[in-house]
């Protein structure tokens, strides 16, 4: 998580929370423009994430938009309105707020599971791709098509898309503007896993109660392990992975998990 980051109290106009068990379910909430995020958006989905973060009955989160909208959208993007009003330096800084917020999706100490329901471009698709797992409608549709307006992405898309689909494939995209479908979406990698319209959200909760109810220090330390060996040479990796395999096994969890197994019962964690 960002150090400097600090809990804001998230609008529940624009940023909508609901904690449903385990589930902490983030909607972006501005239907009226295919949840366009400007930077209220921003802020509230900035603090709403840092909020549950912080939560210890939430043990995974799912971020997704508002399914009023006139057509289905996850996020059209960052607010075009808002920004062609804007001059560089703050354009810059919206830039850094927008990566700031990828950046501490993409550092939850929880799984965070993006479900697209609809479009989900430029900083929209940012925004999913910051998220741990993406799960797709079947009529979602994705894509950064900045080059359309003759701006780059800013909130992290030219790096993370490139991780995620390659080069090439991410050069094409980010090169042309054009957007995928879900479909193809899935077979380049961007999309784990693509589901029938009406079934995505219940699809995402029961992958988000499975996942909520794993480990939790060691599911933490999967996404620290996953996310800090990443861009580091593998020998480098496999030392945080080592380190962090004998963390884990400091925790009071990794005792019950094996005794349990030993037991022929379910474990208890306590995430301590
Ligand atoms: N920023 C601000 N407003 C946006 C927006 C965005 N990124 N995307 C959509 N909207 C608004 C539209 O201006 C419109 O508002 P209005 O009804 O007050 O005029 C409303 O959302 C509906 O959008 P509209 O374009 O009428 O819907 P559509 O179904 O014809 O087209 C899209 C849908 C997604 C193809 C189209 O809205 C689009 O291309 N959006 C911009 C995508 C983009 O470039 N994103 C990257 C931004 S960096």
């Amino acid at each position: 998580m960002a150090e400097d980051a600090q809990p804001e109290a998230s609008d529940p106009e624009l940023v909508d929370v609901v904690v449903d068990g385990p589930v902490g379910i983030v909607t972006i909430n501005r239907p009226d423009k295919l949840n366009a995020l400007n930077s209220e958006v921003i802020e509230g989905l900035l603090g709403a994430m840092l909020t549950l973060d912080d939560d210890p009955d939430v043990g995974c989160v799912i971020l997704t938009g508002s399914p009023e909208s006139k057509k289905p959208a996850f996020a059209a993007g960052a607010d075009i309105q808002e920004m062609s009003e804007m001059g560089a330096l703050i354009l810059r800084a919206y830039s850094q707020d927008g990566q700031q917020l990828c950046g501490v999706i993409d550092g939850m100490t929880k799984p965070v599971i993006a479900a697209v329901n609809g479009f989900a471009f430029g900083g929209g698709l940012e925004l999913a791709m910051a998220c741990h797992i993406r799960y797709a409608a079947e009529s979602a549709r994705v894509g950064q098509p900045e080059i359309n307006l003759g701006i780059i992405p800013g909130f992290g898309g030219t790096q993370r898309l490139l991780r995620l689909v390659g080069r090439g494939r991410a050069l094409e995209m980010l090169l042309t503007g054009d957007p995928i479908d879900a479909q193809e979406a899935y077979r380049v990698g961007l999309v784990n896993q693509v589901v029938p319209d009406g079934d995505l959200m219940e699809t995402a909760v029961v992958l988000a109660r499975k996942l909520a109810e794993q480990a939790p220090l060691a599911t933490q330390l999967i996404l620290d392990a996953v996310a800090r060996g990443a861009d580091r040479e593998v020998d480098a990796a496999l030392a945080i992975e080592t380190d962090l395999f004998g963390l884990v096994g400091t925790t009071e969890d990794v005792r019950e998990g094996m005794r349990a197994f030993l037991e022929k019962r379910p474990p208890e964690w306590k995430g301590r």
